[in-house]
């Protein structure tokens, strides 16, 4: 099989690096890929934004993709999967009917409502006078969230009434989100651990992975602002068996018979952010797609081949499928470029990867990386996601983390706890 991976990240690095294992790829191709997926066995990148879908389906045409994968939400979320599956090419991820449960909160918390799934109470607002007032009727802590996609940066936390006012003010009268902003949800403080819950689904069945744990904010001690995510380990403790199972019976399986009812298969990855609150898990959002740097740590306890898996989903099979995985509990570094999330400074050379990767038990993912004159140099925020697997959580930290320190490039930064919150358990 020819696989076409769309994106460029440490998810799309892992997923290239998990798809060319399997015996049944001969080829990978990745648009646009970074400096990992330029040297990973199998795979070539090609130079093709992930939202250029003429450019992505005639490549797809004329080199006989047998399997296109979307990394990102925002290709899912501007119908990618609805032009290729057109174009009679199999393709994996949510149509963008069913994208919209990242792509819309105000989408997503009615879904919930209707289906009974547990989540912070919200109200939704299309002008800034009455979030005000609502904002002012409930006081703080509460939370404001621009409706559409923001890049990760649409939530406010606000501990104060102004600070939640502030928010209201830049999204409504500002605009700093556009469109995007155009409704907002204000929702209940939920206090608790965070979580993530993954699962493959083909509408039908919910074939849950392992469960996980993000690392969202810069600093140790979760201090500091917002990332992507700065590092991520499987399984997650405070996911214990019940809380698993709850939340395949009671949040995803509910999620895809909602939408069914609405006339949306969802096909793909169904990805809820959880709170852990003592009254049981609460979502505090969908996300139609693998996480990043979730992905990483998943991938690499992952025993199973997962084309057949992918396949098992496109074509509406998983009932009969089943996914085994390593017993060892993996962990997601991420080496980020210093500054970030605000300015950075790119083109550093990155060394000691080799050294690292000599380690059993460790790869190195790419994330914001490029290959030039055989060189890897830095490439974006997040720059690589050292992972490492051992047969216990403290000795996969460690593991990890002295492969971390054979690595260098100018102004690196990451954080020195990821792990920390479950070793504590
Ligand atoms: P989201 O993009 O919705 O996952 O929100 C980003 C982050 O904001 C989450 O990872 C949480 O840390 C925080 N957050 C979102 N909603 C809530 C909530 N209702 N209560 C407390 N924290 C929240
Ligand atoms: N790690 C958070 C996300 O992928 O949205």
């Amino acid at each position: 099989m020819k696989v076409l991976v769309i994106g460029s990240g440490g998810r799309e690095h892992a997923l290239s690096w998990k798809i060319a294992q399997s015996d049944l790829v001969e080829k990978v191709f990745v648009a646009p890929g970074n400096g990992g997926t330029a040297i990973e066995k199998k795979c070539e990148n090609i130079n093709i934004k992930a939202d250029d879908f003429d450019s992505l389906l005639k490549f797809a045409k004329n080199n006989n993709i047998d399997l296109a994968v979307v990394g990102p939400e925002d290709p899912l979320a501007k119908g990618i999967v609805d032009a290729f599956e057109k174009n009679n090419i199999k393709i994996f991820g949510p149509n963008k009917a069913a994208a919209m449960i990242e792509a819309s909160k105000a989408f997503a918390k009615d879904v919930m409502l209707k289906a009974d799934i547990p989540t912070a109470y919200y109200s939704e607002f299309s002008d800034f006078d009455s979030a005000k007032s609502y904002v002012v009727e409930k006081g703080a802590p509460i939370v404001v969230k621009a409706d559409g996609l923001a890049a990760g940066k649409g939530v406010t936390v606000a501990k104060t009434i102004e600070e939640a006012v502030k928010a209201l003010e830049e999204i409504f009268i500002e605009k700093i989100f556009g469109e995007s902003g155009n409704k907002v949800i204000i929702e209940e403080f939920l206090e608790g651990e965070e979580a993530s819950y993954l699962a493959f689904t083909d509408g039908d069945t919910i074939l849950p992975l392992v469960s996980s744990q993000d690392h969202k904010p810069i600093y140790d001690n979760d201090e500091g602002p917002n990332t992507g995510g700065m590092g991520a380990y499987s399984p997650a403790p405070v996911v214990t068996e019940d809380i698993f199972k709850f939340t395949t019976e009671k949040i995803a399986k509910p999620l895809i018979n909602e939408l069914a009812n609405r006339g949306i298969t969802y096909k793909g990855i169904i990805y809820a952010g959880l709170m852990i609150t003592e009254k049981g898990p609460k979502v505090l959002e969908f996300n139609c797609r693998f996480g990043d740097p979730e992905t990483q740590p998943i991938l690499y306890k992952m025993k199973s081949d997962i084309v057949p898996i992918i396949l098992a989903a496109v074509d509406r099979q998983l009932k009969n499928t089943s996914v085994e995985w390593y017993d060892d509990t993996t962990v997601c570094v991420v080496i980020a470029s210093g500054g970030y999330p605000k300015s950075y400074n790119k083109g550093y050379e990155i060394t000691g990867i080799d050294s690292a990767e000599q380690i059993e038990g460790i790869k190195v993912f790419h994330a914001g990386t490029k290959l030039e004159n055989k060189k890897i140099l830095t490439n974006g925020g997040r720059v690589l996601g050292v992972t490492g697997r051992a047969s216990n959580l403290q000795e996969a930290i460690e593991k990890t983390y002295s492969a971390v320190k054979k690595i260098y490039f100018k102004n690196m930064h990451y954080r020195n706890d990821i792990g920390k919150k479950a070793l504590r358990r």
